[in-house]
């Protein structure tokens, strides 16, 4: 382990030569823990160097029932959740992989971005283990881990392009390799997620509200309710969902009192709009990204978050994925969501690489994952 106080730089740390590297000998078995949002999360995973890695357990506790009554997630009791839960949970991950402490190879904690009293939980819990076992520990940055994914999944080797909609986050990324990542568009107000939760919210439909607007959306008509497309065709590839909730709720408030048709119609219509802002901005991120990809180079698109269990975006993926000469690798949805499998894996990547972290290292909320993109567009840009 490092000794204290020589936390690595951690942007764009990764050269060129170092970014081959795998595990050499025996397996790396890595305890990954999550705690960035309302997902308890621990999972343990081994990785020999193949293509993949290996999950020998998943946990993952949900906090939805804590936070369904307040329509959103509440960090206060997100933070005394994770305090609750976290021990039982880590046990369990490492009693259904069958390991013990001695026998990891490294201990990673989500580091950032998310919420603070989240992450510090899972942070200090990380580091006590690590202290405790005398294992490296790695502070992972949840974006990375995201990013990472495929990886774990489906072996797919960097370079490839990522879209990652969730509650609070939107945003393409060009994984150039582990460690150098290039932010393309971003969303300059709302995340996708957030924005199906506010419709849910809107039309009276319940926590989270993706789930139920896509639901209500299958048997509605999308033309009814015209919507707009906010950014389609700009050149910069970025996001803005906005527009488009006052105007859904401009159409809602004209339409009252609503019957089960008018929702049906306006889930509908607001599910189409995101299908079309969601593959033009991700088009225009492939056009960004074609100077990556070499002559003879696979393209492949990969996407992350709870959006992504959206049938009719994974499907509008996957059309414009075709149309770009891009192939579409999409996670099972358990690893697209928040899973302590993704930060496991992340950490086995950087514990190959050396990139081990010292006892030091803070909490981060806010930890973009390409420093060089600009920090805010427009108005209050999410990192
Ligand atoms: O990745 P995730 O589980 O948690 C974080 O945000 O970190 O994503 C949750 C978000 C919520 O906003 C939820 O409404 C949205 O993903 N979501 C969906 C669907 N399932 C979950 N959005 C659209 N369609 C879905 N089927
Ligand atoms: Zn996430």
């Amino acid at each position: 382990m490092p000794p204290h106080g020589c936390e690595r730089k951690r942007d764009q740390d990764v050269p060129a030569e170092e970014s081959k590297s795998k595990p050499s000998g025996s397996p790396l078995v890595v305890l990954g823990i999550e705690t960035s949002c309302d997902e308890t999360a621990a999972s343990v995973v081994s990785w020999d160097g193949a293509a993949r890695g290996r999950i020998l357990s998943n946990v993952v506790r949900s906090q939805l029932a804590e936070h369904r009554p307040y329509g959103g997630v509440v960090p206060e009791i997100a933070a005394r959740a994770h305090v609750d839960c976290l021990d039982a949970i880590i046990a369990a991950a490492l009693d259904q992989a069958g390991v013990s402490l001695a026998d990891l190879s490294g201990i990673a904690a989500t580091a950032g971005p998310g919420l603070n009293g989240g992450l510090v939980v899972g942070l200090v819990t990380g580091k006590a283990l690590a202290l405790a076992s005398g294992k490296p520990f790695l502070a992972i940055n949840h974006l990375e881990a995201h990013a990472l994914t495929v990886g774990l999944t489906d072996g797919l080797p960097p370079p490839y392009l990522m879209l990652l909609v969730s509650g609070g986050h939107t945003q393409t990324l060009l994984v150039e390799d582990v460690g150098r990542y290039r932010r393309l568009g971003t969303t300059i107000d709302d995340a996708v997620g957030e924005a199906f939760d506010k419709t849910a919210k809107l039309l009276g439909l319940g926590y989270p509200g993706g789930p139920e607007v896509e639901r209500a959306a299958r048997s509605g008509d999308p033309a009814r309710f015209p919507l707009p497309r906010p950014m389609l065709g700009r050149a910069e590839p970025h996001f803005s969902l906005a527009g488009l909730k006052t105007a859904l709720r401009q159409r809602a408030e004209a339409a009252a009192p609503l019957s089960e048709r008018d929702i049906a119609d306006l889930c509908a219509a607001f599910e189409a709009a995101v299908c079309d802002v969601i593959a033009d901005r991700v088009a225009r991120a492939m056009e960004l990204a074609e100077p990556a990809f070499g002559p003879g180079v696979p393209r492949w698109l990969t996407v992350a978050g709870g959006v992504a269990a959206n049938k009719s975006i994974s499907a509008a993926l996957s059309k414009v994925a075709g149309e770009h000469g891009f192939s579409l690798a999409v996670p099972p949805p358990a690893l697209c969501t928040d899973n302590g499998a993704m930060i496991a894996w992340a950490g086995a990547e950087r514990l190959a690489r050396g990139l081990v972290d010292g006892l030091d290292f803070a909490a981060k909320p806010r930890w973009p994952l390409d420093p060089g993109a600009p920090a805010a567009i427009g108005a209050g840009v999410k990192a």
